[in-house]
């Protein structure tokens, strides 16, 4: 039965979070309960005293709720481990695996006081309030983390969090190894170029400096080194001449193009700085069963789905056929698309592809996305980009061989809607930072040297 809830489902489900949704309820209660929007703001005494205990009373409240969703969060992490559902996954059906605990009460504390969140008389916590806090409670986890909670089932009421530390200072040394970003409107804004002057690049380099590996995961897929230089000239030419990296340090910098097709290494003796590595040396092994075949006949039926698309929505645009991607651009350079009809062409594609027993049959997976002013069906997704830098950064000996594991490895990326970001793959393969512009990738990277004690020096930011 298509009842009108089902309906408005199908229609916004792909727009919302539903994890943050449904934080964001949470906190609307004592929201609605506390505020006081009929106090004027003035600089009467008892006035304010009576704002300031409202901000005290909320921030209590608000903070009581988020020490229980980490609870819940210990919680599914412990029913992972069983495979049983957890109390979480009742309450938020589409909720995925946690890699980490989330130090949520630690991570509200710190973003109230960047945001007065808890001051607000009028604007409840909002999508974005939530948003960062989860970034904040991710990346304290990494840089501080705590042990695991043991395998016990718990059974938690409202109250009562399961035992835990929310307490960011514990322990001392971060458990990350690797950090991949998206490219578009996380490195640099959509469509632009990593240039010499980004303040993301000394952040970068501090990381690397302190031996991290670093992932450029974009969907931009070129098989010329050149056309990556083009698009990441200053990244790639501070690497190159910065004096805080040795040599190593300076190849621990890699870009997965295409999403998962491409992959180039940091190479001082390259013109492009830049080295291409054959596929045979790096894919996963699920790839190996792909047949070139097979992708072309799939990128056919998505060429076919973008085609029907242009026509019906009556769309000035051009088709990109590429070795492993095929997309929709605007004709004139100077157009923009309607939001509604990027979304619209993302999910006919979508459903087209999955409905198509040929390429259903197939079993390659593939990605169809909204680039901002395009939209591409990517062959791979930013799960296996990030699962092919996690293999080739793999080390270690005996047990500790294998790939950079999911719980050290963070992805930063702007596009993690459900249907038709391409970011969102990647949940299923590290840790995640959503984020919604290349200075907020600042901020966070910021954030996470203050967690990691050693605040980024003047000397490297200059
Ligand atoms: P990302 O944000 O770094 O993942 O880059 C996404 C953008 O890369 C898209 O919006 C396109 O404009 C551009 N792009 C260039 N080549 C490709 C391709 O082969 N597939 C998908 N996107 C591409
Ligand atoms: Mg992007």
């Amino acid at each position: 039965m298509t009842t009108r809830y089902r309906v408005e489902y199908a229609l916004k489900t792909h727009r919302r979070d539903q994890f943050i949704e449904w934080i964001k309820g949470l906190l609307a209660v004592p929201f609605v309960l506390n505020s006081q929007p009929t106090a004027a703001y003035e600089e009467d005494y008892d006035e304010v005293k009576s704002l300031q205990a409202m901000a005290q009373a909320v921030h209590r409240r608000y903070a009581e709720i988020m020490r229980d969703v980490e609870g819940l969060v210990n919680d599914h992490i412990r029913h992972q481990r069983l495979q049983t559902t957890s109390k979480l996954k009742m309450l938020v059906p589409s909720i995925g695996s946690f890699f980490t605990p989330l130090h949520l009460e630690a991570a509200f504390v710190y973003q109230d006081k960047q945001r007065a969140i808890s001051s607000r008389r009028f604007v409840a916590p909002s999508f974005n309030d939530v948003r960062l806090i989860l970034n904040t409670a991710q990346v304290m986890a990494l840089m501080r983390p705590s042990p695991l909670p043991s395998n016990k089932p718990t059974n938690l009421t409202a109250n009562q969090s399961a035992p835990h530390t929310s307490n960011p200072t514990a322990a001392t040394t971060t458990s990350l190894q690797l950090l991949t970003f998206d490219g578009d409107v996380t490195l640099y804004d959509d469509g632009a170029s990593l240039l010499p002057t980004n303040p993301v690049i000394p952040r970068l380099i501090h990381f690397l400096s302190r031996d991290m590996r670093i992932g450029i995961v974009t969907a931009a897929g070129y098989t010329d080194a050149s056309r990556y230089h083009a698009r990441l000239h200053g990244l790639l030419d501070a690497i190159q001449t910065s004096p805080l990296l040795t040599t190593r340090q300076r190849h621990n910098l890699i870009i997965m193009g295409g999403e998962s097709n491409f992959l180039f290494v940091f190479d001082e003796t390259s013109p492009s700085l830049l080295r291409y590595i054959h596929r045979r040396d790096w894919i996963l092994p699920v790839m190996h069963a792909w047949n070139e075949e097979a992708i072309q006949s799939l990128l056919s039926i998505a060429e076919a789905a973008f085609r029907s698309c242009i026509r019906t929505l009556n769309l000035p645009a051009s088709i990109l056929r590429k070795e492993r991607a095929v997309g929709i651009y605007p004709t004139r350079s100077d157009h923009r698309f309607a939001r509604e009809q990027l979304e619209e062409t993302v999910l006919v594609v979508q459903q087209l592809l999955d409905l198509s027993p040929e390429a259903r049959g197939a079993g390659i997976p593939f990605c169809a996305f909204n680039g901002g002013n395009d939209v591409f069906v990517d062959i791979g997704d930013k799960s296996l980009g990030v699962r092919g830098c996690q293999k080739w950064f793999g080390a270690g000996d005996g047990d500790e061989a294998g790939p950079v594991k999911e719980e050290a490895t963070l992805h930063v990326g702007d596009q993690f809607l459900s249907g038709g970001g391409n970011d969102f793959k990647a949940r299923l393969a590290c840790t995640t930072a959503w984020i919604t512009s290349p200075q907020e990738t600042v901020a966070l990277l910021d954030e996470m040297s203050e967690w990691e004690g050693v605040g980024i020096g003047a000397a490297s930011l200059n």
